[in-house]
């Protein structure tokens, strides 16, 4: 069974049966201050086990009643990614211990690398138990205690990543419930729930979408019992600015629709709502933070179902922009839905730039594996402080080509284009489908099909929703130095 984490300050070590945790620099430096015996025993056990306090390694050890959790750093623990990594470290350590609670003494740490290291830990903490009947009790927590002064609850420092874990605890959940559990009512109820943080939210239904002319999205749509919704989420912590706008795909069950995916690993398709889950995550946390910033974030939440009134192979469906869809395969969804949540979020909020998520195709996997996340952009300055944000926090993107020679494969013969391309460049075609639908504002379109789930963990990323995307855009918003419109790269000649 997983294990929570309980997270508190104090000036001394917790009593009873506790773990010690040493960080250890290179050379085998014991960092904390410690009582010279101890240290003593720490120095004699480290040559014995031959630890030097190589980055990544750990060693634990017993002495009497007390336990010592030893974690190397290498030459200097950096903030980001490298402290995360030891917390979530920490974390995944003290929970293999018999008591789980550990006592973290002072460091003299740098706040931002110790902050760091307890996000790294509560990101490691996180799992899904919503449908098990026995569940996790308060005692099976792990307990840490963090000493000295550089951080206490009240912690600027501590507040903003404990806001940022909120966002992507969010995502995670939504990506984790299976589809009888979350389908688009459920989903949209989930980020109405936004609105005690302060975010205003807008719940369209298929009326007033059939009102706006969305007939891409509300053709993906017809085929399930479930209603499509379109979901505003408004924070508007900015003033008069134009906002930044978030767009998210939000499949909440993908079969292919008439044009039926296969049977093997279609329980996937659950997770094809990652995209609209990372925007709501961004906007939980963009929210819980405070941001002095406009942000606003769009999610096109429909089911993808075959049934006897599902779209076919070769109908004809008019967007919202006023182009005409000729529908080849009905597996081709999420364009279907963004190009209306696109036009609907440019055309409304006149974003001075827009980012849209998706778990859009299996072909950004054949080419980027599980390690990217692909990006396509009309604009070179927010294609570059996407990749640096991305590089940041661990959450990677690599830039993709788009450009005329892939745009032309989406010519149609009865329509204004089809909606898929040929049999290769598959997430390249269908990102030039959605730059049909952008007009002037700096775009990009983020295909996280290979990165929204995963079957393995790492330090602070457990197995499966993966909240991919939360803390991209949440730093992307924070560094975001504007788009100069000039910056305009592939531009589609359709
Ligand atoms: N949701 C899928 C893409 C996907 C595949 C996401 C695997 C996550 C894992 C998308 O709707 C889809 O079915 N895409 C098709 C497009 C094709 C019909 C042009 C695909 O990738 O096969
Ligand atoms: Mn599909
Ligand atoms: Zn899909």
């Amino acid at each position: 069974m997983p294990v929570k984490l309980q997270l508190s300050f104090a000036k001394t070590a917790p009593k009873g049966d506790v773990t010690t945790i040493c960080l250890i620099g290179k050379n085998g430096d014991i960092i904390p201050h410690l009582e010279k015996d101890v240290a003593a025993f720490l120095i004699a056990a480290m040559a014995t086990a031959q630890f030097t306090g190589k980055a990544g390694k750990s060693l634990m050890l017993y002495n009497d009643k007390q336990s010592y959790l030893l974690l190397g750093t290498g030459d200097k623990l950096a903030p980001g990614k490298e402290a995360e990594t030891l917390g979530g470290k920490l974390f995944s350590a003290l929970g293999r211990t018999a008591s789980k609670r550990g006592w973290f003494p002072d460091h003299k740490l740098d706040a931002t690398v110790l902050a760091d290291i307890m996000f790294g830990a509560n990101l490691a903490s996180h799992y899904f138990e919503s449908y098990f009947t026995e569940k996790n009790d308060e005692n099976n927590s792990v307990r840490l205690v963090v000493g000295g002064n550089a951080l206490d609850e009240n912690s600027l420092l501590f507040q903003e990543r404990q806001a940022l874990a909120n966002g992507v605890f969010m995502a995670r959940d939504l990506v984790f419930e299976p589809a009888n559990k979350l389908y688009p009512a459920e989903f949209a109820a989930r980020c109405s729930a936004l609105s005690a943080l302060g975010v205003e939210v807008e719940v369209l239904d298929e009326v007033a979408m059939k009102k706006l002319g969305m007939g891409a999205l509300l053709g993906v749509g017809q085929g399930s019992r479930r209603d499509s919704f379109l979901v505003v989420m408004n924070w508007k912590g900015g003033g008069d600015e134009a906002p930044f706008a978030l767009v998210g795909k939000g499949v909440t069950f993908d079969t292919g629709g008439i044009s039926l995916k296969p049977a093997k690993g279609m329980e996937d398709m659950k997770w094809d709502m990652g995209g609209a889950a990372a925007v709501t995550g961004a906007m939980c946390a963009i929210a819980g933070r405070k941001l002095a910033k406009n942000v606003v974030g769009v999610v096109g939440l429909v089911e993808n179902m075959p049934d006897g009134n599902a779209q076919r192979p070769g109908d004809v469906v008019t967007s919202m922009s006023g182009k005409t869809i000729e529908v080849i395969n009905t597996d081709a969804e999420g364009r279907l839905v963004l190009a209306d949540a696109l036009h609907y979020t440019e055309t409304r909020f006149k974003p001075q730039a827009m980012v849209n998520l998706a778990t859009l195709t299996g072909a950004i996997i054949a080419s980027l594996g599980r390690e990217y996340g692909g990006l396509f952009a009309n604009n070179d300055d927010l294609a570059n402080q996407l990749v640096s944000a991305g590089e940041a926090t661990s959450e990677p993107l690599w830039k993709m080509p788009m450009g005329p020679a892939y745009d032309r494969m989406l010519k149609s013969h009865i329509a204004d284009m089809k909606n898929i391309g040929g049999p290769y460049g598959g997430a390249i075609t269908a990102a030039c489908f959605l730059a049909r639908f952008v007009e002037a504002t700096p775009w990009a379109h983020l295909d996280i099909a290979g990165k929204a789930w995963s079957d393995s963990a790492t330090a602070t990323v457990p197995k499966g929703g993966t909240g991919y995307g939360v803390r991209l855009l949440n730093r992307l918003i924070d560094d975001w130095q504007g788009a100069q419109i000039s910056a305009v790269t592939d531009k589609p000649d359709s």
